[in-house]
């Protein structure tokens, strides 16, 4: 029986992945092999030892502490690109309101007071509310992973004029970009140039402040800036200043602080980017079918800081090693192997940053003492023997 710890509310989809009668699921569940989260503050918590994986409903993972969890070789799974249409229309959503001077508006009307004039006063205020068509102007992307990406293309079919910037762009998200997407590795190109940015980058200590007063002053005069990524992407203090002096019109973010509440030229929104039955429930299957892959057969998919590694399983006897991103190891455990007389029916390996992870099927089952011998072996963290 695996037990598994809820820190947050999944959706109901993801979690009858789990309703197989091998699987005890709750809120206060002691000695869990896996968590399930979305944004609670895992920095805050001591991790339970008996702890194998983790299990992030949504994309970021700033609320988790990945070093750590790697160092303990457990692996953070998320869901990439599984709420990645919901952001993509609140960013489109956002791009039209702040377009269109909608919240300001609003506001306007609802301020308003009761009066016989109101259908004329209506009308007299419209004027400054002039706001502007998208065609022929100019969207710049930041990160075209699997949000920015949608957004770049949305924003096209919309006649605008797109700039995706993201040195680090995967072959899969350039070919589906619309080919007419310009793509810039100098971030200065785009900013000169753009009548509003959007920001879908995650948040790590690379790209804290990514966007502060250098860039907004590179930028166009009353360009609308995006956030819907993470709060501390971009600058507050920048923002604030950069809109009181009308360098920009508008900032919408999904992250508001107290310094942002009440200002007329921001559109502040509740972190509700991927708050969507649909991308609620994908986010809920994807991450939970990886939890019960991992649990079950050893194989990484969707991993932050595993590499993904997956093996037919086809065996009764299978053993994964999770070890140090160092040279010369995988030789070590299959001679190791060889010596004890077990053959290896199938293996795979692969490295993702300081961790090293290997999945092997063997024709035999493992003794502890063989066990112990791999894990004396200079670089390997942990061993688990799945079958
Ligand atoms: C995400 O990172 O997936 C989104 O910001 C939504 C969320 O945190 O749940």
């Amino acid at each position: 029986m695996y037990k598994i710890l809820k820190l947050n509310n999944i959706a109901s989809e993801g979690l009858s992945v789990f309703e197989n009668g091998d699987y005890h699921l709750g809120d206060e569940v002691t000695s869990p092999d896996a968590i399930l989260l979305r944004s609670f503050n895992m920095h805050e918590i001591d991790i339970p030892e008996s702890v194998q994986a983790i299990g992030r409903a949504g994309s970021g993972v700033n609320n988790i502490p990945i070093d750590k969890l790697s160092e303990l070789a457990i692996p953070v799974f998320n869901a990439p690109g599984a709420n990645a249409n919901a952001v993509k229309e609140l960013a489109l959503a956002a791009i039209l309101i702040a377009a269109r001077n909608i919240h300001r508006a609003m506001d306007y009307i609802h301020n308003l007071k009761r009066s016989d004039n109101l259908k004329s006063d209506i009308e007299s205020v419209k004027k400054q509310y002039i706001g502007y068509e998208l065609p022929n102007k100019t969207l710049g992307i930041i990160g075209l992973g699997s949000i920015g990406i949608k957004v770049a293309n949305a924003g096209y079919d919309l006649g605008m004029k797109v700039l995706g910037f993201d040195p680090m762009i995967t072959v899969d998200n350039a070919i589906n970009l619309v080919p007419g997407v310009k793509k810039y590795n100098d971030l200065n190109e785009v900013l000169k140039n753009v009548d509003i940015l959007s920001i879908h980058i995650p948040y790590t200590n690379e790209t804290k402040d990514f966007i502060s007063e250098n860039e907004i002053n590179l930028m166009k005069n009353s360009a609308t800036i995006i956030n819907l990524s993470r709060e501390e992407i971009v600058n507050t203090d920048a923002v604030i200043k950069a809109l009181d002096n009308k360098k920009l019109n508008t900032y919408v973010t999904d992250f508001p602080n107290e310094s942002l509440i009440g200002n007329p030229d921001v559109l502040l929104l509740p972190h509700l980017g991927a708050s969507t039955k649909e991308a609620e429930t994908n986010c809920a299957v994807m991450v939970a079918n990886s939890i019960k892959s991992y649990l079950e057969s050893g194989d990484i998919i969707n991993s932050v800081n595993f590499p993904d590694v997956s093996l037919v399983n086809d065996t009764k006897h299978r053993l994964t090693i999770t070890n140090l991103n160092k040279p010369n190891i995988v030789g070590q455990f299959t001679s190791l192997l060889g010596k004890e007389n077990i053959n290896i029916n199938d293996l795979s390996h692969k490295n993702y940053k300081t961790i090293g992870y290997t999945i092997l099927n063997l024709d035999k089952p493992i003794s502890l003492k063989v066990i112990e011998q791999i894990e004396q072996i200079d670089g390997v963290i942990k061993t688990n023997i799945i079958s």
